[in-house]
């Protein structure tokens, strides 16, 4: 196979991890970034065309390691206090290297003006990539089905969960998609100086996520609506940093406002396959909420 020309960071996450295994299944090499090769990077490197490198935001030799080569990457990195800081080392380093094209992993409605912090990273980083010159593609997903995931505890235990939501309709959308959707613009051509808005196939109020999975599950699911107040304290109990609870309360406002109910046809537009719908997320993923 040929020498890796595509880098992939926030490889040992939910995205980096299916970007991955999609690129290695097209047969197209790639580098993978990870922090550490402690952590378990064994099934990442037995992909096919999978090459490691060390690297971490932080550290800009490492960064430059990384970036020797490469015409394309793949930008991601969890939501944190640091995230601003971290991609901007990467985008400063991806200057300094030459990279030709940048894909970032951003969020639907990322705004510099907007009441959440996460919107105001997100556009942050992309004014540091757009005013730097290179090619740039913008990726902006709604939130992802796979998030549910994160409720699996109280699901399995007590076949319910807890959010901020109220009964607005969200066009959430599987994380494997918004994969695909980074793997045709890091492969493919026309995608430099575009943003896409990236969700699934329709909106649905957090009772119908309830409902669908129940239907799935075969058991009642139910969504129960709470309060920020109520929300937080469980946040920062679940060992969440303060700054990161009050970004998800800050952001799940945004959803109960309505304001992520929109549904694009970018999956389609961009893969040529329809977007996944929550019931089949629903069906594949059951044995995860048992
Ligand atoms: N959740 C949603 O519904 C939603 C919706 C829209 C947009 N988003 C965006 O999606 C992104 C998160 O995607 P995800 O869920 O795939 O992320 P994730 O699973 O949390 O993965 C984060 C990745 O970043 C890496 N990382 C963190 N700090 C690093 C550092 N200093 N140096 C090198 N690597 C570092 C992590 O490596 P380690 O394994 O070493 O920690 C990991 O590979 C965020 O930007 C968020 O705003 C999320």
């Amino acid at each position: 196979m040929k020498q890796a020309n595509i880098l992939i960071t926030g490889a040992t996450g939910h995205i980096g991890t299916t970007l991955a295994k999609q690129l290695s299944a097209q047969g197209i090499p790639f580098r993978a970034m990870v922090r550490t090769t402690d952590n378990n990077v064994n099934a990442l490197a037995a992909l096919p065309g999978a090459e490691i490198v060390t690297g971490d935001f932080n550290d800009a030799n490492s960064l430059a390691l990384a970036l020797k080569g490469i015409e394309r990457a793949f930008l991601l990195t969890n939501s944190s206090e640091a995230a601003e800081k971290l991609q901007s080392n990467f985008v400063t380093a991806a200057v300094k290297s030459g990279l030709p094209h940048i894909v970032k992993l951003s969020q639907l409605h990322a705004d510099a003006q907007s009441p959440v912090r996460f919107l105001r990273y997100h556009a942050a980083v992309e004014e540091k990539i757009r005013v730097s010159g290179m090619a740039y593609t913008f990726l902006r997903p709604n939130l992802f089905m796979q998030g549910l995931l994160g409720f699996r505890e109280t699901i399995a235990s007590q076949n319910k969960f807890f959010a901020t939501a109220g009964d607005a309709p969200i066009s959430v959308v599987d994380t494997r998609d918004i994969a695909a959707i980074a793997a045709a613009a890091l492969t493919g051509n026309g995608h430099e100086g575009n943003t896409y808005d990236i969700t699934g196939p329709q909106s649905l109020t957090h009772a119908a996520l309830a409902e669908t999975l129940s239907n799935a599950l075969g058991r009642t699911i139910r969504y129960i609506n709470v309060t920020a107040a109520e929300l937080l304290p469980a946040l920062l109990h679940a060992g969440f940093p303060a700054w990161q609870a009050e970004g998800l309360i800050e952001d799940y406002a945004h959803y109960a406002r309505g304001e992520a109910a929109a549904v694009s046809s970018a999956v389609m537009d961009i893969t040529g396959r329809p977007a996944r719908d929550f019931a089949a997320f629903a069906g594949e993923y059951a044995p995860a909420f048992t």
